[in-house]
């Protein structure tokens, strides 16, 4: 892989502020409350080894996803590689660990939400075998 080996890893609660920034520095990735650290520390709680990072061989990340489930079907969030590092294998490599995950807990089929306008973000999920689920819509209410 050009530019050295990338290591996939579970993503722990110690690698927030990496991992928000990539986030905060890659389009199409929208934060809002729920990806205040304590929220993120929950998500991990809750789906324990799931979610997964890339890091370079230096340590840095370069690429990060949020994965879990809620007993019917699974959910990434957030998947994000850093410009210099995408089309080589990081992407599908860490939603490739995710699954992994997924298929150990029983899980058969998983969901992301994806913005309308990521032209680029929907043509490497569709590249990868995704289908978009267009009758279906998202909604949302305030608890
Ligand atoms: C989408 C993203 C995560 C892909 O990461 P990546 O590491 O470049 O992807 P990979 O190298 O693993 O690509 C896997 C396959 O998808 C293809 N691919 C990657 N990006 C693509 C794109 N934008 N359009 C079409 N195909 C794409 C690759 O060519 C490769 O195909 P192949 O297996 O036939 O060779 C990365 O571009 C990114 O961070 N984008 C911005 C954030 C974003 O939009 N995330 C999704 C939010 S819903």
């Amino acid at each position: 892989m050009p530019g050295g080996e990338i290591n996939i890893r579970p993503m722990q609660a110690s690698d927030y502020d990496a991992v928000l920034a990539l986030w905060q520095e890659t389009e199409g990735v929208g934060l809002n409350e729920s990806d205040a650290r304590e929220n993120v520390a929950a998500y991990l709680t809750r789906n324990p080894g799931m979610s997964r990072i890339a890091t370079d061989p230096e340590g840095g990340v370069v690429g990060a996803v949020l994965c879990g489930h809620d007993g019917r079907r699974g959910y990434l969030h957030h998947l994000a590689v850093a410009a210099r590092r995408r089309r080589s294998g990081v992407g599908l490599a860490l939603v490739g660990a995710c699954f992994e995950s997924l298929r150990q807990a029983g899980i058969p089929k998983c969901n992301i939400f994806a913005y309308a306008d990521n032209a680029a973000g929907q043509s490497f999920w569709r590249h990868t075998g995704w289908n978009a689920r267009t009758e279906l819509l998202v909604m949302q209410k305030q608890v």
